[in-house]
Parts: structure tokens; C-alpha cells; sequence
């Protein structure tokens, strides 16, 4: 049987938009595109020390420039990816589904009991900077061979960076969140068949939501890192395909 470029993302029949729905009891959450008004969204979760302590790479403090400046690009990564398959669907229809580079949908919202909806948090999957190779020039080079691996190639390593309003911690979403992406996109459209996850040392909510997911805890490096004036130590994490699915 064939199936939409789009399978099996789900369609708003009102937006068009499309998103993956949560199973229950989280199904009031669903995964969509980002959109350009989730700019004012973002602010006040990346200002949240329940949220910026554990993470890395947003700018502390958060401000609405830099939301300016980062929403366009993902709102434009996730537009490239939907474009493509559409026009595969032109070029192909009833083809086979075409791989990419990306997962269109990352954006977690809370739907409400209008129909309206709240975004909560943001699941992004971009290719592993192996942080656990210590040598810098072997990590430049391994990081660069990773990022020239054609879409699709299953021996790219991957990585996800994830985080959710600290109103909707410990309910399972993020858990929930990556087991579907996961299955639903990254393994089957995305050939994703390796992972590696780095978490600062004492963020055991994320350690969780890895394990929960079939990652492996390898061990913690000290790689030299210091974020916002402190030291960090890195929980490591590794994920693979074969292995998930016989654990
Ligand atoms: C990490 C984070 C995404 C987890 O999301 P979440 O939806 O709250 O996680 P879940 O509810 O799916 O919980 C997963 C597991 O972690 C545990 N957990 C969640 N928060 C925890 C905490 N603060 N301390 C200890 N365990 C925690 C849960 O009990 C669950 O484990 P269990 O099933 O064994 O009981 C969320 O806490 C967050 O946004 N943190 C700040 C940003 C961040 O750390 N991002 C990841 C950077 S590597």
C-alpha cells in the first residue's frame, strides 16, 4: 500500500498543519512545525532556571532577539523538509517514502479544551558534536565526517537537544515525545541507527528519558567544559538501533 510522502505524520483538517499526536494519557499533547509566532513562546521557558541550568547551548539570559534570530532558522529547516516531500509527491506519487535529513515536526504543545493550543517545549534532532572525544583536533575531524555523510546514510551518529516547561515536568511527555519521534520518523524516514546523548552530571530527568528510550549510560567525561562560569561533567549516553530492539 502506498502512503503520503507525509505518512505517518497526521494533517489538521483546519491549519493543514501537520503534527504527531501523543498516546494516552498525554494525548492532549501533540508535535508540530514551529511556527513564526513561537518566538514570544519560547522566551520566558530559556529564562527558566528550572529549564537553562541543564542546558548548553540557548544564550542566558534568553532575550526576544534571540528568539528572533533562532525561530526563522527552524521554522525554514522544517518548511525545506515538508517542501521536498511535497514535491517528491509530485515527482513520485506513489513512491516509495523518500529519507531526509531532518524531522519536520518538533515543537510540543499542550492543546487545550477550545481547540487551542500552548507550546510547552521543543524535541530537535541535529548530528552528534561528540563531546566525548577528548582530543580536539580527532573531534574536529570525526564532527566534520559526520556532517558530510549524505541523508540517509545509516552510519551518521545522531544527537537530540529537548527540554519542556517546567509546568509539564514528570508527566512522561518528553519520555513519550522521543519514543514517537523516534519510531514514528527518525528510525524509519531519517535511517537514524545511531545516537550518542550528553547531559550535565546531576540531570537525572534527562539520564531517564534517554534510558527510557533504549540508551546505554557509558559512563561521565570531564572534556573541559564550562558553562555560565561553572565546570560541567558529561553524563554519556549511547543508542543503537540493533540493541534497542533487542533489549
Ligand atoms: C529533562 C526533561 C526534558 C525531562 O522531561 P519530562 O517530561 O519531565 O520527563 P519524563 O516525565 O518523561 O520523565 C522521565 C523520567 O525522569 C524522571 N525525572 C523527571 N524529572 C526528574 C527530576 N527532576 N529528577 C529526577 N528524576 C526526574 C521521571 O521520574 C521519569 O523516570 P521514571 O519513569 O523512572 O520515573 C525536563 O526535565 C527538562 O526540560 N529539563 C530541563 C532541560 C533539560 O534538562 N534538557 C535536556 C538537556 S540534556
Amino acid at each position: 500500500m502506498s502512503h503520503s510522502q507525509l505518512y505517518p505524520l497526521e494533517i489538521n483538517s483546519a491549519t493543514g498543519e501537520p503534527f504527531f499526536r501523543l498516546p494516552s494519557p498525554n494525548d492532549n499533547i501533540i508535535i508540530t512545525p514551529p511556527r513564526a509566532k513561537d518566538e514570544q513562546a519560547v522566551v520566558p521557558i530559556l529564562n527558566d532556571p528550572g529549564v537553562y541550568q541543564w542546558l548548553e547551548g540557548p544564550p542566558f539570559p534568553y532575550t526576544p532577539e534571540h528568539a528572533a534570530s533562532w525561530i526563522p532558522l527552524i521554522v525554514n529547516a522544517a518548511k525545506a523538509v515538508l517542501d521536498e516531500l511535497k514535491e517528491e509527491e509530485c515527482v513520485n506519487p506513489g513512491g516509495p517514502l523518500k529519507a531526509v535529513g531532518d524531522c519536520p515536526v518538533r515543537m510540543i504543545r499542550e492543546v487545550k479544551k477550545d481547540g487551542t493550543d500552548v507550546y510547552i517545549g521543543d524535541i530537535g534532532f541535529r548530528r552528534c558534536l561528540y563531546e566525548d572525544v577528548l582530543d580536539p583536533k580527532e573531534r574536529k575531524e570525526v564532527i566534520a565526517a559526520n556532517d558530510r555523510k549524505e541523508v540517509g546514510d545509516p552510519t551518521i551518529c545522531w544527537s537530540i537537544g529537548n527540554y519542556l516547561a517546567p509546568s509539564h515536568h514528570g508527566r512522561g511527555i518528553m519520555s513519550m515525545a522521543f519514543g514517537l519521534l523516534l519510531g514514528a520518523w527518525a528510525i524509519p524516514r531519517m535511517k537514524v541507527r545511531s545516537m550518542r546523548g550528553y547531559t550535565f552530571v546531576g540531570n537525572t530527568g534527562s539520564v531517564r528519558v534517554f534510558e527510557k528510550n533504549g540508551y546505554i549510560l557509558k559512563g561521565i567525561v570531564d572534556n573541559g567544559k564550562v558553562v555560565r562560569g561553572e565546570k560541567k561533567l558529561l553524563n554519556v549516553l549511547y543508542w543503537n538501533y540493533q540493541e534497542s530492539k533487542s533489549s
